[in-house]
């Protein structure tokens, strides 16, 4: 038996780049796909019903079962139809993709609240307002996975994303919470931290620094890389993991880092700010995180 035979699954974003691979893998590993995608541009603007469309059809000329919905995740009666639309068609719910998100790269003292309010709420509270709705529905089955996009911008740092990596870091937040609160009705919610060539990527600035090399890295990390992963999440396969962020990169896996306290320091009549300089900084600096950028981290091309 393929590994999500008879499951129903709601890929958001799936019209495009890894939403789409996603779709297709997930349907020929046996699931039925709600194809989430309003056909957005890379900034959220216009709207085409063609992407959605193009992958639907793909999924049924092997045989699958798809439906495609044009619903915008940025909205919570929109993220309800989504949801809606896989128990109407399939007659249940077994895992959740949440793929969607734009981006609109300003330097931090150019970044208008329009473009910081479209990217949060397509980023941040897409993801919220579609794992909301799937939860009830989790739990009263007593089963359900949750894959949500993070990004290596926001875990170490990009410039120019101050809204998406607010966003991306929230969304590491949101699933966390998820897997706390939702692992005692047997639901899991993991973040992947995809590298892959795509539209989104193809916004990247050659310009500037590491623009240009982060581009050429990333003409051998193919957006089917990705889905393996996101499928593999979604399945009992992967039922020890939850609460985990797990980076992609064509043939590269690797797990993040999570946050904890490194060094601790204390002085038993406390600290003043002179003493924090000449006691504390020296002691905790050996524990200071560089500020870098993905391209820093990731040196090398990928394997
Ligand atoms: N490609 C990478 O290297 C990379 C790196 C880090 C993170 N990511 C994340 O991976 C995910 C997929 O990115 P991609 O590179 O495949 O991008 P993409 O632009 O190729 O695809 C994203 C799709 O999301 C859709 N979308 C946008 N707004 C939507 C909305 N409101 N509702 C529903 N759908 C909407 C778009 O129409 C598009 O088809 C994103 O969350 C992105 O942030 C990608």
């Amino acid at each position: 038996m393929s590994l999500l035979q008879g499951r129903s699954i709601v890929v958001t974003g799936a019209g495009r780049g890894i939403g789409r691979e996603t779709a297709l893998l997930c349907a020929r590993l046996g699931a039925s796909v709600i194809v989430n995608d309003p056909g957005v541009s890379e900034t959220g603007t216009g709207g085409d019903p063609g992407p959605a469309a193009e992958v639907v059809r793909e999924i049924e000329a092997c045989g699958g079962r798809a439906v495609a919905s044009l619903d915008s995740v940025a909205d919570w009666v929109g993220a309800q139809r989504l949801v809606g639309a896989a128990l109407s068609a399939f007659g249940r719910l077994d895992g959740v993709v949440n793929n969607a998100a734009i981006l609109r790269d300003k330097i931090f003292h150019q970044l208008d609240p329009a473009d910081w309010d479209a990217v949060v709420k397509t980023d941040l509270y897409g993801p919220f307002y579609v794992s909301r709705a799937a939860a009830p529905h989790f739990r009263e089955q007593s089963s359900g996975a949750m894959v949500h996009m993070t990004s290596g911008s926001a875990l170490i740092g990009n410039l120019a994303q101050a809204h998406y990596m607010a966003a991306k870091l929230g969304v590491v937040g949101l699933s966390k919470s998820i897997a706390l609160d939702m692992a005692r009705y047997n639901v899991r919610s993991n973040c992947v931290s995809p590298t892959a060539m795509s539209r989104l990527t193809g916004t990247i600035p050659t310009s500037s620094r590491g623009g240009a090399e982060r581009l050429r890295q990333l003409e051998k990390a193919a957006p089917a890389k990705i889905a393996a992963l996101v499928a593999f999440l979604l399945s009992d396969l992967a039922r020890e993991v939850n609460g985990q962020v797990i980076g992609a990169r064509a043939n590269e896996l690797y797990v993040y880092s999570q946050t904890r306290p490194l060094r601790l320091v204390s002085r038993s009549e406390g600290w003043t700010a002179q003493s924090i300089a000449e006691v504390a900084l020296p002691a905790l600096r050996p524990a200071f995180t560089p500020l870098e950028r993905t391209s820093d981290v990731f040196s090398w091309d990928p394997l």
